[in-house]
């Protein structure tokens, strides 16, 4: 196959992008996202702060961009985030309580009812355990207003959309042995056991020399599968861009029946959120396909 999305399809898996509204314009951008990518995921337009400005004013012009664009060129979306501890716009940052428990509520209803039926998996809840040797929850201020809200999320979600799959979605829960990695897989195993509504989980897997790519993802990735969610890799980045290990992610997804896509985090180095000059993605700056471009494909 000459392009990763047809090369995924070869096994039923999708290959997608993050697409930012404001590179519409760059056709050296749209070209390259159009013929490779089969998914898209919106890099910062349906997060809380673009979609809810003001409590209660839903805003969906720049997300619908994004939307729009994927479904125009064929391609399906993955929704990004309607629960996180960041990008919050002000008004959310400064309420707590039963008030922020029902603004939450009333976000994910205003922005799951607005594209019902058109998602193929939300985010749901992105982010919320804490990094260290803990396994707990991160603190926030969602997470002080009980420690339910993953749940109420989910249920709300649900509710609001029952075809969209629903994801929980974090970093650093790529490695088996870190305690963040099991504090989730304990998470979705309760929510599993208890009928609480979530169907796959995101590995963001931003790889760096902190958190590097470590080779029992594979089993990360089957452990979780085991529970009875799909997984998919949602944010894939490597600083470097070790054309080596792109190749052993994408063997690692490949292993499991029940790891369904991948999805980089950006097109070219220099759309990338980590800086072009960490080479993270598949295509250079200039947007021509690196080696890591090429070991990926092959590894498909
Ligand atoms: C990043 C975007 O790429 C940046 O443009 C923005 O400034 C900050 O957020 N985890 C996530 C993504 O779930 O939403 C983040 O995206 C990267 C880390």
């Amino acid at each position: 196959e000459s392009t990763l999305a047809a090369a995924a399809a070869q096994s039923g898996r999708y290959f997608g992008t993050a697409i930012a509204a404001g590179k519409l314009g760059d056709s050296q951008y749209t070209s390259i996202a159009n013929r490779e990518f089969n998914m898209v995921t919106a890099e910062n337009e349906m997060k809380i702060d673009a979609t809810e400005p003001n409590r209660g004013q839903f805003n969906f012009t720049n997300g619908d961009r994004v939307y729009n664009w994927a479904v125009q060129n064929g391609k399906r979306v993955r929704g990004h985030t309607l629960a996180w501890y960041s990008q919050q716009p002000g008004w959310m940052q400064s309420l707590s309580g039963s008030s922020l428990r029902q603004a939450m509520i009333d976000h994910i209803n205003g922005v799951v009812n607005h594209y019902k039926g058109k998602i193929y998996a939300w985010d749901v809840v992105n982010e919320a355990f804490a990094d260290g040797n803990s396994g707990g929850r991160r603190d926030s201020n969602l997470q002080r207003t009980g420690n339910d809200w993953i749940e109420v999320a989910f249920r709300t979600a649900r509710a609001a959309d029952p075809a969209a799959k629903l994801c929980y979605n974090d970093y650093n829960i790529d490695n088996w042995s870190w305690a963040k990695t099991q504090g989730v897989y304990n998470m979705v195993r309760d929510f599993k056991s208890r009928g609480v509504p979530i169907d796959c989980v995101g590995l963001q897997s931003h790889f760096n020399s902190q958190s590097p790519y470590n080779s029992n993802y594979r089993t990360t990735i089957s452990s979780f599968a085991a529970l009875g969610v799909d997984v998919q890799i949602t944010e894939l980045d490597i600083q470097g861009g070790s054309a080596q290990t792109y190749a052993s992610v994408v063997n690692d997804c490949l292993a499991v029946a029940r790891c369904t896509g991948i999805t980089v985090w950006g097109v070219r180095d220099s759309d990338s959120w980590l800086g072009a000059n960490t080479s993270p993605l598949l295509f250079d700056s200039s947007g021509n396909k690196k080696a890591a471009y090429t070991s990926v494909l092959n590894a498909l």
